[in-house]
C-alpha cells in the first residue's frame, strides 16, 4: 500500500426533502450568494422554485447567474467572476451537475485571482484563494460535489482541462435522490458510466497489498451495477436512487483512491473527445474504457482476472488468464450495452480524423496512467480500439 493523506472536508446532506434545507445551511456562510445553474432543467422540475423558497425564507439574498451548458465554458465563467465582484458576493451555491459544480468553482477560484482564471487550468498556477461554495446536486455522475477538481472547457481551441486543488471542496452537498426522478434515459446512463469509471480508475492499479481498498472498490461497482437498471426501469424507485446517489458520491469522494496511485489515463482520453465532440462525458468513458482495458491488460492480468471474478462473478475455472481478462472486459461492455450506451465511437458516428490531434493533446504534459503508461502513440491505438 502507498503512503497517503485523506481529507474531505464536504458536509452531505443526504435524503428525502434535503433540499429544503439549503436555505438554513446556506445561511451560516454568507447572506448574500451567487445562485449558479445549468439550463432549463431547474425550472421545469420545480427545484428553482424550491430552492430559491428556502433562500428567501432563511433570509439568503441572491443574484442569479443560469445558463451552464453540459462541458461547462470559460466565457461563463468570465461572466461569473465579474458578477461577483460587481455584487461583492462571498459564496456561490450550485444547483445542477458536474458542469454547474466545476462553473462554480472555477468562478469562485478566478474571483480570487489576479491573472486570467483560465491559467489555473492550462499552466501549473493554482488558486492560493477561493470563495467558499456549497452543492444541490441533481444528478448522480460527476461527483464533484465533494471532489478537489474542476473541468473546464474553452470553446475557442477546443481544449477541456482540469485544475485540482484542497480548495475546490465544496463546504457542503445536498443530495436528495427524489430530485433525480426527472432525468431523462440518456443522463442516467451517461451518469452510470462516469461512476463506474470513478471506481476503475482507481482499482486498475499496479500496486498489491491494497485489499481493503479493492473490496471497496468491488462492492462499489457491485452497488452500482445492481441498482442502476432499477432506476432506468422505474424512474421513481426511491431506493435504488438513493444507492445510486451515494454510490455516485462514494465513487469520487478519494476514500477509494487511498493507498493506491490510481490511473486516469481513460478520463484524460475521453476529456479530448467531449472537447471536441462535445459528447456527455459519461457516454465517452463507456466507449473509451473498455477500449482502454483491452490495450493494457496484459501489464497486470492478475486484477483483470480478480475484475472479472468478484466484480462480474464469473467462474474462471477451466478459463485461460487471457480469457478471463476477456470474459471481465466483455461483462462490462455488455453492461454499458445493456443499459444502452454505445461503446464505439462509429456508433455515435465519430471516425478517425481527429485522433492524431487528440492523442497529441492528450499527452500535452507527458505520459497520461499508471497501469499502463500512456504516449502519443498507444493513446492513439487506444482510440483505434475504440473505433
Ligand atoms: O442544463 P440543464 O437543463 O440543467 O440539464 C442538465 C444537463 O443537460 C441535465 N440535468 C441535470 N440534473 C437534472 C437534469 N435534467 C433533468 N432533471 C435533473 N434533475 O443533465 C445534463 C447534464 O448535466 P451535467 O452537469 O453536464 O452532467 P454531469 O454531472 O455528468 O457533469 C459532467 C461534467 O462533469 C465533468 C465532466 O467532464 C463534464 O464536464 N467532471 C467533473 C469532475 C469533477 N469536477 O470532479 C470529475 C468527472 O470525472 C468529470 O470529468
Ligand atoms: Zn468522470
Amino acid at each position: 500500500m502507498e503512503n497517503f493523506t485523506w481529507f474531505n472536508p464536504t458536509k452531505i446532506i443526504f435524503g428525502k426533502d434535503s433540499h429544503l434545507q439549503v436555505g438554513e445551511v446556506t445561511a451560516a456562510y454568507a447572506k448574500k450568494v451567487l445562485l449558479h445553474y445549468g439550463g432549463k432543467s431547474i425550472k421545469a422540475t420545480g427545484t428553482y422554485d424550491a430552492v430559491t423558497a428556502a433562500l428567501k425564507s432563511a433570509g439568503v439574498e441572491y443574484v442569479e447567474l443560469g445558463g451552464v451548458q453540459p462541458n461547462p465554458r470559460v466565457s461563463l465563467v468570465y461572466e461569473g467572476i465579474r458578477i461577483c465582484r460587481e455584487e461583492n458576493i462571498g459564496f456561490i451555491l450550485a444547483v445542477g451537475g458536474g458542469s454547474v459544480i466545476d462553473s462554480a468553482k472555477a468562478i469562485a477560484a478566478g474571483v480570487c485571482y489576479d491573472g486570467d482564471v483560465w491559467e489555473l487550468y492550462s499552466t501549473p498556477a493554482q488558486p492560493e484563494k477561493m470563495l467558499p461554495l456549497g452543492v444541490v446536486l441533481t444528478i448522480p455522475a460527476a461527483g464533484s460535489e465533494s471532489s478537489d477538481g474542476s473541468v473546464i472547457t474553452k470553446a475557442e481551441t477546443q481544449e477541456k482541462r482540469s485544475c485540482c486543488s484542497d480548495l475546490m471542496y465544496p463546504k457542503f452537498a445536498i443530495l436528495n435522490p427524489q430530485l433525480c426522478y426527472t432525468l431523462p434515459k440518456n443522463q442516467i446512463q451517461a451518469g452510470g458510466a462516469d461512476i463506474l469509471a470513478h471506481v476503475m480508475e482507481r482499482y486498475f492499479v499496479p500496486n498489491v497489498h491494497t485489499d481493503l481498498t479493492d473490496r471497496l472498490c468491488e462492492a462499489t461497482m457491485k452497488s452500482l451495477i445492481g441498482n442502476l437498471p432499477c432506476v432506468l426501469e422505474n424512474i421513481e424507485d426511491y431506493d435504488a436512487w438513493a444507492e445510486v446517489m451515494w454510490t455516485g458520491n462514494i465513487a469520487h469522494n478519494g476514500l477509494l483512491g487511498r493507498g493506491r496511485v490510481e490511473d486516469w489515463a481513460s478520463h484524460n482520453i475521453e476529456h479530448e473527445l467531449s472537447a471536441i465532440y462535445d459528447i456527455a462525458h459519461g457516454a465517452g468513458l463507456a466507449i473509451i474504457f473498455p477500449a482502454w482495458m483491452r490495450y493494457v491488460y496484459k501489464e497486470h492480468p492478475a486484477r483483470f482476472v480478480q475484475f472479472a471474478q468478484r466484480v462480474w462473478d464469473i467462474d474462471t475455472a477451466g478459463m485461460s488468464e487471457d480469457e478471463a481478462c476477456h470474459a471481465g472486459i466483455d461483462a462490462l461492455e455488455d453492461f454499458f450495452r445493456g443499459l444502452g450506451l454505445a461503446t464505439h465511437l462509429s456508433e455515435i458516428g465519430i471516425g478517425e480524423k481527429d485522433f492524431d490531434v487528440m492523442a497529441r493533446k492528450a499527452c500535452v504534459g507527458g505520459t497520461l496512467g499508471n497501469f499502463k503508461k500512456l504516449g502519443v502513440d498507444d493513446v492513439k491505438a487506444v482510440f483505434e480500439l475504440a473505433l
